[in-house]
């Protein structure tokens, strides 16, 4: 008989076996609490912390994190092996926001017999973050879908910073009917805008400077709104302009799923960069024409 998998409220319990967290999940929820899910790939800072956090105030939740550099969703040439890894100051953070759960499964645990079956995302899978990462969304769906399984969350919360990301999970979950409820939590920002990242560990000095062209060029942009989209690419364009060290991939004027801008009424204008080795992403929802002001977000 397999021993129940023991569980102390209040305290961090880490797994490394889908089945045995998948065990403890289930025992949980069978006592009647809701989990909320916070899935990562580590090294986490501010912007984990406030989805952890906003996870814990749904009342009667069970918060559980998952920490898993998802191979992927990497292409060849990309981070993955520099991806930092911190786990010790990883779990003493989960343990502060007073996570209960923390996931950490080794990669064949995942995957055991590689990645055979994968989530195809559809055609926003190939447009703008997908366009310049191919297969990046096949390999970030395929993992949502199998920690989804594993974990069977009522609620997971994803940031807005990685927005194309957040569409996709909600659409992935509409079109292939799965239970959990899908919340994206605007982006936090270091005091002069820049998006937190983990991939901000990266830049030096000069970069960092540079890096916060990304969150300016959104915010003129959202504040141009007012004057039509044409307005609102041309401020964003010249803040870049004013960056020569950025390589810009896309800047972006979509309608809030991510679809064509409409004429007027919400929007999100999404931007993509380089600066050095290092990849950066930004966006802002906003409001197209009717002479309100945008909002950044
Ligand atoms: O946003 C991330 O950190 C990752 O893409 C995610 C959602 C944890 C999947 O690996």
């Amino acid at each position: 008989m397999r021993a129940k998998p023991s569980f102390t409220a209040g305290q961090l319990h880490r797994h490394t076996s889908p089945d045995e967290l998948a065990r403890t999940t289930r025992a949980l929820r069978a006592t009647g609490r809701k989990i909320a899910f916070v899935p990562t790939m580590g090294a986490l800072h501010e912007g984990h912390r406030e989805l952890m956090s906003r996870a814990r105030r749904i009342p009667n939740t069970v918060l559980v994190v998952s920490i898993f550099v998802n191979p992927l969703q990497f292409g060849a040439g990309e981070d993955f092996e520099r991806y930092p890894r911190p786990l010790e100051a990883d779990l003493e953070v989960c343990a502060a926001e007073r996570a209960e759960l923390v996931f950490t499964p080794e990669r064949e645990a995942l995957y055991p017999d590689g990645a055979q079956v994968t989530v195809h995302p559809g055609p926003l899978g190939d447009e703008l973050e997908g366009a310049v990462r191919p297969g990046h969304f096949a390999g970030v769906l395929t993992v949502v879908a199998k920690l989804f399984n594993i974990v069977r969350p009522d609620y997971a919360l994803f940031g807005e910073k990685d927005f194309q990301q957040l569409t996709l999970i909600k659409k992935m979950v509409r079109d292939l009917d799965m239970d959990p409820h899908v919340i994206g939590i605007p982006t936090v920002r270091e005091r002069d805008g820049l998006a937190k990242s983990s991939r901000n560990a990266y830049l030096d000095a000069g970069q960092r400077t540079a890096a916060t062209a990304l969150s300016a060029a959104v915010t003129a942009g959202a504040y141009a709104g007012a004057q039509g989209a044409q307005a609102v690419l041309a401020a964003a364009e010249a803040v870049l302009a004013g960056t020569p060290e950025l390589e810009v991939d896309y800047l972006a004027l979509r309608g809030p799923d991510l679809g064509p801008a409409p004429d007027q009424g919400e929007a999100r204008l999404l931007v993509a960069a380089r600066l050095g080795g290092t990849r950066l992403i930004d966006n802002a929802a906003l409001h197209l024409g009717g002479g309100e002001l945008g909002t950044h977000g």
